[in-house]
């Protein structure tokens, strides 16, 4: 079908002309007759507000079409002088009033209707600007239709869908910002329904940091933001992700502390001993190019005694101390307390996960491999402590990222991370404390593209979040904003030319976007569907606790979850 041309269909359409042409933008006047402004034109069926803020329109030239949108509408006034034909006082002032508009040029609008972004040629002044029909919008959007990942509508007119790339969407990695109670878990919901519903053979990694997208009610009984046949849920802590996964770098992480003053002699020491104890232990698997990277089982416990040895080392019967004497006091006191906190179990003392052969169970259990397929794999950390949260979110990211480093047939299985509260460990390039985790999460957003691995960060503190991420993000889709700061840096983030959008992210209502990017043809304010079901909601009225809660509670079970650190 041949697409419909986005040529004005007549000149109803005509609101006003170019009266003015800075850099990229672009001041339109609108029409007015002897009655005023008309605020409402009909084209066709339709009836379109003028001038609306953040719709579209068309503006004609000799030899150019471009699509803009309305940024701004304002009116001045000015004083003419009043000729013969009126009744007054010839000779007299009277002011006029003019509407005006502020457009910011999107794209250009080829003569088959084909709309390409970006802007080489612009207009002169008296060129028409014309409102654009349902019509013409939707053939815009229909270029992606064909992608089926129909999310919502548009805000300016909720009877037209709005449908994203999914190539780009999640080949080109994701950021979902907004602030708290904006909507983007509920947005993640509705974004990995409709995908797994239109792509059934996708595989999606989701790290839930509070329970959210699975909880267990007071009879035990799973909730499920997604429908059953479509998700895995996996605790975190019965996933047991163990420390002999770790890289070298993220071992330091979790247990040197680099502010230290002796932390490089613990470093050099741990390298070493890391290495050796990875080769011991693995002479049987036969393989000569072990780093002290490689994903092989390793004994922690002669990792400590290596420490303690060393640091105890006495020479000369007694007579002289060691050249490491004494300088892992801090480390192996560290070390102990971690080592004997049950809450770390999962990490120090795995039950299942206790030689290299485990590592195949492992990411069959992560890409959604084991049995039960599953297109979704939700992997709950609320379960283990905050402090290592990081640590095995970075795991989970890179094994996502080395299973599909290695794998062959890595074009045809794509795999998404999706990243809820990304910036808890994802955080800003001059955050000393995870370097070592933050590493694994930007090799994913540098080169995971290559690889077959897209990431979608959601965010609602943007600002602490590795640069190095966001700014390998090809789409956006910003919700509710209204921290000056946060949005002056979204604003930054955003391709240049399109910075402007930015300022509407404070008037966004709940589950309302700005999707920006790749993923959409042109930047689009639009109301994103709810997800069915929903992800569990913390928004419980507390009007409504505090006039009829509970009298009393079971304070107990309350302690004992506490004490067996089960929620
Ligand atoms: N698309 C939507 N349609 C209708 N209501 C929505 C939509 N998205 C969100 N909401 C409403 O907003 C509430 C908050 O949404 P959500 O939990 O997704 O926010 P959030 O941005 O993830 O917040 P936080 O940063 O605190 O996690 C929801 O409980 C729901 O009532
Ligand atoms: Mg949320």
């Amino acid at each position: 079908m041949p697409t419909p041309q986005l040529m004005p269909e007549h000149e109803a359409s005509l609101i006003g002309r170019v009266t003015d042409v800075t850099g990229s933008r672009l001041i339109a006047t609108l029409r007015h007759d002897d009655q005023g402004h008309n605020p409402v034109v009909r084209l066709g069926m339709e009836e379109l507000t003028v001038g609306q803020l953040g719709s579209n329109v068309a503006i004609r030239a000799k030899g150019v079409m471009l699509l803009a949108q309305v940024i701004r509408m304002w009116e001045e006034e000015k004083e003419v002088r009043v000729t013969l034909s009126d009744n007054a006082n010839t000779g007299s002032r009277r002011t006029v009033g003019f509407r005006r508009l502020e457009l910011l040029p999107l794209g250009e609008i080829a003569k088959d209707g084909r709309f390409t972004r970006g802007v080489n040629r612009f207009p002169a002044t008296g060129a028409e600007v014309h409102l654009v029909s349902a019509k013409q919008l939707e053939a815009l959007f229909d270029r992606y239709r064909s992608q089926g990942l129909d999310m919502g509508r548009l805000s300016s007119r909720p009877e037209l869908r709005v449908y994203l790339d999914a190539n780009a969407l999640f080949g080109r990695h994701l950021a979902i910002v907004g602030q708290s109670g904006a909507g983007k878990s509920w947005t993640v919901a509705s974004l990995l329904q409709r995908t797994v519903k239109t792509m059934p053979d996708s595989h999606i990694i989701l790290l839930d940091l509070h329970g959210e997208y699975g909880w267990r009610d007071e009879a035990g009984k799973l909730h499920s933001a997604f429908p059953e046949h479509m998700v895995r849920h996996l605790d975190a802590r019965e996933l047991e992700i163990p420390y002999w996964l770790l890289t070298f770098a993220e071992l330091v992480d979790l247990l040197i502390d680099r502010t230290e003053p002796n932390a490089s002699v613990q470093m050099a020491f741990l390298r070493e001993a890391v290495f050796s104890l990875r080769k011991k232990a693995n002479l049987d698997l036969g393989l000569d190019r072990l780093s002290v990277d490689s994903p092989v089982f390793f004994s922690i416990k002669e990792l400590y005694l290596q420490f303690k040895k060393a640091n105890d080392q006495q020479l000369e019967f007694g007579k002289a101390k060691g050249p490491l004497n004494g300088l892992f006091d801090e480390f192996l006191v560290r070390f102990q307390s971690m080592f004997n906190d049950s809450r770390y179990d999962f990490l120090f003392r795995p039950q299942k996960r206790n030689d290299s052969d485990q590592l195949e169970d492992l990411l069959r259990d992560f890409v959604g491999l084991s049995e039960p397929r599953r297109q979704i794999t939700v992997i709950d950390l609320s379960s283990i402590p905050a402090d290592v949260r990081p640590l095995v979110s970075a795991q989970i990211g890179r094994l996502a990222f080395e299973f599909n480093y290695w794998n062959p047939r890595r074009h045809e299985f794509p795999i998404l991370l999706v990243c809820e509260e990304a910036h808890q460990y994802i955080p800003r390039d001059d955050d000393q404390h995870y370097a070592g985790t933050r590493k694994a999460m930007e090799r994913i957003a540098k080169e995971g593209r290559k690889y077959g691995v897209g990431l979608c960060v959601v965010s609602q503190r943007p600002t602490e979040l590795s640069e190095t991420v966001l700014s390998q993000c090809a789409n956006f889709l910003c919700m509710r904003i209204t921290n000056p700061d946060d949005q002056a840096y979204i604003r930054r983030l955003m391709p240049e030319g399109e910075q402007d959008l930015a300022d509407v992210l404070a008037s966004l209502r709940r589950g309302e976007a700005l999707v920006v990017g790749e993923a959409a043809p042109l930047p689009t304010r639009f109301q994103i569907y709810a997800p069915d079901p929903p992800p569990a909601s913390h928004d419980a009225p507390l009007s409504k606790s505090w006039r009829q809660g509970p009298k009393d509670l079971d304070v107990r079970g309350i302690v004992e979850r506490w004490w067996r650190q089960e929620r």
